[in-house]
């Protein structure tokens, strides 16, 4: 949780070729959870997340979870096709205080493998690292979580570790830890596609 003090730094709107990413906001609660209620997606998510996922539960999330945190060292991203900007089809969290990850994202399942997080974590990791100050990302997914861990290669990240963890799927045992520094970001700062 934030304290009355710190800094404000709303997450600023970003336009890619193909998506838009705006802040995250109650409005977005109806396509959210169209999107998001999928076990197929929440499995590869922490054990924090419940499943069943309860009803209203994006709602709650976004109301008492986001809302009160955005720009308070944790900025999310509701990520949009351009042709449909009202509907979000998933998310990009980003969070200063590790754990030992700094990111976290989803998206629906009719839109993957078509390069839609590679294309929206491109313009978060440049905030990260250009406007928000990070001097470095970690990132982390469950080992088998293939499609996860290329988004990480592609955009540079270098895998340093492997270590316990629980996942809503509790086949799911162990987490591969990424890291990427802000020269390497930076000596590579061409859109990977
Ligand atoms: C992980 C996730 C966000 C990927 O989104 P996406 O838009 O499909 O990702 P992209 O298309 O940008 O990149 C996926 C890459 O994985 C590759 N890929 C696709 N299917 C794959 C598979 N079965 N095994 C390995 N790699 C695969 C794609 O080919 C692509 O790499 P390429 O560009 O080199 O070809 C999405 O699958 C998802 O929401 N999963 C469930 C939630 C989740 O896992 N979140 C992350 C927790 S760490």
């Amino acid at each position: 949780m934030h304290t009355p003090t710190s800094i404000i730094l709303k997450p600023p709107t970003f336009n890619t070729p193909r998506l838009v990413l705006e802040e995250l906001a109650e409005a977005d609660a109806p396509s959210y959870a169209k999107h998001f209620v999928d076990y197929e997606i929440i499995r590869h998510l922490t054990h924090h997340v419940p499943w069943p996922y309860p009803p209203n539960g994006v709602l709650e999330y976004i109301r008492t979870s986001v809302v009160p945190e955005q720009g308070h060292d944790r900025w999310v991203w509701g990520i949009r096709l351009k042709e449909n900007p009202e509907e979000v089809i998933g998310a990009v969290d980003l969070w200063r205080k590790g754990r030992p990850e700094n990111r976290g994202f989803w998206l629906g399942r009719k839109f993957w493998g078509k390069g839609y997080m590679t294309e929206a974590v491109w313009p978060v990791m440049d905030f990260a690292f250009n406007t928000a100050g990070f001097r470095k990302l970690v990132f982390s997914n469950a080992v088998g979580n293939d499609r996860s861990a290329r988004i990480k290669e592609k955009t540079g990240a270098r895998r340093i570790s492997q270590i316990a963890s629980k996942y809503v799927d509790p086949a799911l045992t162990e987490s591969e830890v990424w890291e990427l520094t802000k020269e390497e970001w930076l000596s590579r700062n061409t859109p990977a596609r």
